[in-house]
């Protein structure tokens, strides 16, 4: 049985923190079209940031499509073609985002029903989604076999059993691949590594629950086998990770083809390995995002390698980034509101910036303390650099967007923040705690800008809201 492997963590750079560093952009943090124009304000997508703010409002989120669509690009030239990277469409998805994606040449993974709704408004070919989810309702299955969607990721026992009955009564055979956990645990947050054995997702490959649904699904009408699957985690840096799981779940394809008779094989048609997403992407200047090509590379060499090594054919090589391709590309606007100075109890001051967004914008720092660049935006700064604290404007004193920074001593009220890398998992995880309606989200590309989703209005939440004096 191979033993769970814990990867080391990746050591990280400490960061300059000067007046110059901070007036310089960290353009690897920043979407591809984002630069400091001659009045040292920051432009993106040929816009400076005030004009967009006096037109959208802050807090707003700005998308850089051509960043976007270049990852899109890159992504599929370095894994062999459009049809084996599908976008991960938790990290962001609009109807517009998923034409992108669709334009691209792309495929798309969806994890939940709402996801696979929003992909078919877009008309996104159903042939090119993949379906995931922990706990797939029938009405969840039923839309995808009914759309006629490539894959369905197996995440349980009881969902084999479902979508048995759910492909029975639709006449339909549905390809599916097999979730496995390879128990490879990356460095990461722990509520982002997904590999490990105890955690939700997928079938175990040391206890053998793994080979035995495998063959449950071969041996099940509606379904046939293309594939195993697993993710090992978000955000990773080191890339062995990868390869590891991949020479597991090879080993187990070993032994399933083994175990199955010959009539078996040709009804699995075993042939695709999907890798799930996670590579990193840098979100301060000290962090550099993983090289895609390089990654990818080693990952087709290495799945090559170990087929061969177990005299099977190559399979087909999936992956399914998601912040890799949408987090570089956004930037998110704030005003600055207040500005306090607080004695912290070591007898140091610690200055705190409160902007007019927060935690419901980007939960990401409470959640996994993870960490954010942010730039003064409408101009060159020319203070002391002091410690200091961006927070939102949320009733909780966790609601920090950049917890630790030596920021110049000249940002004040009405000024403007951007903090980069928020196009993964902010807008897709936002709230509209203390009734703080979500900011829209604005796309900018050469020169022009547009509304992708419109701001969210407290009357928009109040429409929610039954007000009759009867239930
Ligand atoms: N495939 C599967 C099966 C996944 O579960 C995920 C992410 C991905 C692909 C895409 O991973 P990515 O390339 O984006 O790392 N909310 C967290 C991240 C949760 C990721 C969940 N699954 C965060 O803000 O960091």
């Amino acid at each position: 049985m191979d033993p769970e492997v814990h990867l080391p963590p990746v050591p990280l750079r400490r960061r300059t923190e000067t007046l110059e560093d901070f007036n310089t952009l960290p353009s690897h943090v920043f979407p591809a079209s984002a630069r400091v124009n001659a009045d040292g304000e920051l432009e993106l997508g040929g816009i400076p940031v005030s004009g967009l703010v006096s037109r959208y409002g802050t807090p707003v989120f700005v998308m850089d499509e051509g960043d976007f669509r270049s990852r899109c690009r890159r992504m599929a030239a370095a894994f062999g073609g459009g049809g084996h990277v599908h976008y991960a469409s938790k990290a962001f998805l609009s109807v517009t985002v998923a034409r992108w994606v669709a334009e691209e040449g792309l495929a798309l993974d969806v994890a939940s029903q709402g996801e696979l709704e929003v992909a078919l408004a877009a008309d996104f070919p159903p042939d090119r989604i993949t379906v995931h989810g922990n706990n797939k309702s029938v009405p969840f299955l039923e839309l995808a076999v009914r759309a006629g969607v490539e894959l369905i990721v197996i995440d349980s026992a009881e969902e084999i059993v479902r979508l048995s009955r759910v492909a029975g009564e639709l006449g339909v055979t549905q390809d599916v691949l097999v979730r496995v956990k390879p128990g490879v645990h990356v460095d990461t947050h722990e509520f982002i590594a997904t590999s490990h054995e105890d955690q939700k997702f997928g079938f175990s490959l040391a206890s053998g629950s793994a080979g035995r649904a495998a063959l449950t699904v071969v041996d099940t009408p509606g379904m046939r086998l293309r594939g195993l699957h697993c993710h090992v985690g978000s955000q990773v840096f080191d890339a062995d990770g990868f390869g590891l799981a991949a020479d597991r779940l090879l080993g187990l394809w070993a032994r399933l083809l083994d175990e199955m008779g010959e009539g078996t094989v040709e009804a699995a048609a075993l042939d695709i390995l999907d890798l799930g997403g996670g590579y990193g992407i840098a979100y301060t200047p000290d962090q550099e995002e993983l090289d895609v090509e390089t990654v990818a590379a080693d990952l087709l060499r290495r799945v090559r390698q170990a087929a061969a090594e177990r005299g099977l054919d190559a399979p087909v090589l999936n992956v399914e980034p998601g912040r890799a391709i949408a987090g570089p590309s956004m930037v998110t606007l704030y005003t600055v509101g207040t500005v306090k100075d607080v004695h912290t109890s070591d007898d140091t001051v610690r200055r705190y910036i409160s902007v007019d967004g927060g935690m419901s914008d980007n939960i990401r720092p409470a959640l996994y303390q993870a960490e954010y660049d942010c730039r003064l935006a409408n101009r060159r700064a020319s203070g002391v650099p002091v410690p200091t604290r961006v927070v939102g404007s949320h009733c909780e004193s966790g609601d920090i967007l950049v917890n630790d920074a030596l920021m110049p001593d000249d940002i004040a009220d009405g000024d403007i923040l951007a903090v980069p890398a928020t196009g993964a998992y902010c807008y897709m995880m936002s709230s509209h705690y203390n009734m703080m309606p979500r900011p829209p989200v604005v796309v900018v590309g050469g020169g022009s800008s547009r509304v992708m989703i419109r701001r969210e209005t407290v009357a928009d939440i109040l429409s929610l809201e039954n007000t009759g004096d009867h239930a």
